[in-house]
């Protein structure tokens, strides 16, 4: 039978990459400290002080699957402070930790809004120097209402500080595409050796842009939009960020194998685009929601997650044929007031893995989801022989994730 047991850690892989359910505002906590000094970019999108509460949707069972259907929403993180001071202080908190953990050629990526920013860079001033700072980014965007009694607030500011004067930076890395840029007031004309250009002469001076040269992003960015309601790449996590943004901000700053850590990752954008770049992770969230959302995007990363788990009266049943044999699961009774009436036994499993337990957590060996594409979900697995107790962690619809181990009767 499957006994509900306690196991924080779980490790997919060699667990390279760090997912940890945790405060990225308070001094680095043991598992932070091996980090420290070795990040080549820290982003940080903290909550910006709304005072609002925001949640991630979900979908039940296979059926909600297949269709889509609008889904219930579990509380994610509340943006709400106290004060002021409290704020600040949470704010100056993460600052000073990316000022710990970036190496000397580092970056930090700051996204605020208008809430916030000004606070941002006074304090990013103080904690890594005016001298640092390298930009503040206005991502403009056109989603959302619109405001009567003054203009509509249709950007984010994204702090951009260096570590160190021998920062890294290769702007030749984010090439934008290439549009017809409105320079009907320029002469075109074609040089000696058949390139296009336009040409304009202006304060004595003679300006040429070549068509085929590469054009670069200033720091005013309004090619890229938030998600919209039906991207494939929303996970259902209220405030998530769109990845071609992080893409744009990691791009110039990381090479292969460079360490990336967001401190608060929220659906794990950051971290998504980190491994596009085979960057390295590691992610810091204080909410359990958060770490399981990132941790479902980022299937297939080595990855070690360390987040609390829940330990009910939920009983998982199935049964176990022993080593390097078949595990098959029959039954999860996992309640919850937005679960629908169902027919499906197996609708409040979300996914599951199948691993064994041992001293340094529960070690995954093979993990199964739901998915658009494949609403059903496997329900056995050979488990190969390992070291430890064979076990199944599973997380459910309502995102609480549960241990079992297999105990013979
Ligand atoms: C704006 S969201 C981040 C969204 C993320 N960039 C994305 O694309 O999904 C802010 C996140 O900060 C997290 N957070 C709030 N307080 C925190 C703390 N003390 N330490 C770490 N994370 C925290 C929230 O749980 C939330 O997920």
């Amino acid at each position: 039978m499957f006994e509900p047991v306690s196991v924080a850690r779980e490790i997919t892989g060699v667990g390279r990459n760090l997912l940890l359910c945790g405060d990225g505002a308070a001094p680095l906590c043991p598992q932070l400290q091996p980090y420290a000094a070795q990040a080549q970019c820290v982003y940080i999108d903290p909550p910006f002080m709304t005072g609002d509460s925001f949640t991630r949707r979900r979908r039940f069972g296979q059926s909600g699957w297949k269709t889509g259907r609008p889904s219930p929403e579990y509380p994610a993180y509340a943006d709400r402070y106290g004060t002021r001071e409290a704020y600040l202080a949470f704010l100056r908190g993460l600052i000073e930790n990316a000022h710990r953990l970036l190496n000397r050629t580092g970056v930090l990526a700051l996204h605020l809004d208008w809430h916030t920013s000004a606070y941002g860079r006074l304090i990013c001033d103080e904690v890594f120097g005016e001298e640092l700072f390298l930009n503040e980014i206005i991502w403009a965007y056109e989603s959302g209402g619109r405001a009567k009694k003054y203009f509509s607030r249709k950007h984010d500011t994204i702090l951009l500080y260096a570590r160190t004067k021998d920062y890294r930076f290769d702007l030749r890395r984010v090439p934008l595409e290439r549009t017809e840029h409105r320079k009907n007031h320029m002469r075109r004309s074609v040089d000696e050796n058949g390139r296009a250009y336009s040409e304009i002469k202006t304060g004595g001076k003679v300006y040429r842009y070549y068509d085929d040269a590469p054009v670069y992003p200033g720091d005013v960015w309004t090619d890229i939009s938030h998600l919209q309601q039906r991207d494939p790449e929303r996970t259902g996590y209220a405030t998530q960020k769109p990845q071609k943004l992080l893409d744009r901000i990691l791009r110039p700053v990381v090479n292969n194998g460079d360490l990336v850590i967001d401190l608060c990752c929220g659906s794990g954008t950051a971290l998504a685009a980190a491994q596009m770049l085979n960057c390295r992770f590691v992610g810091v969230d204080s909410s359990p929601e958060a770490i399981l959302t990132t941790a479902s995007r980022l299937d297939n990363a080595d990855l070690t997650i360390d987040c609390p788990c829940t330990l009910d009266e939920t009983r998982l049943e199935g049964m176990y044929t022993g080593p390097g044999g078949m595990l098959l699961l029959t039954g999860f009774d996992a309640a919850h007031p937005s679960f629908p009436r169902t027919e499906q036994a197996m609708d409040a499993l979300e996914s599951w893995s199948a691993g064994h337990i041992t001293d340094s957590g529960f070690i995954v060996d093979q993990t199964f989801r739901r998915t658009t594409r494949q609403p059903e979900l496997p329900l056995f697995c050979l488990l190969a022989e390992g070291r430890g107790k064979p076990g199944v962690s599973t997380v459910d619809a309502a995102g609480r994730r549960r241990v079992f181990k297999w105990v013979e009767e």
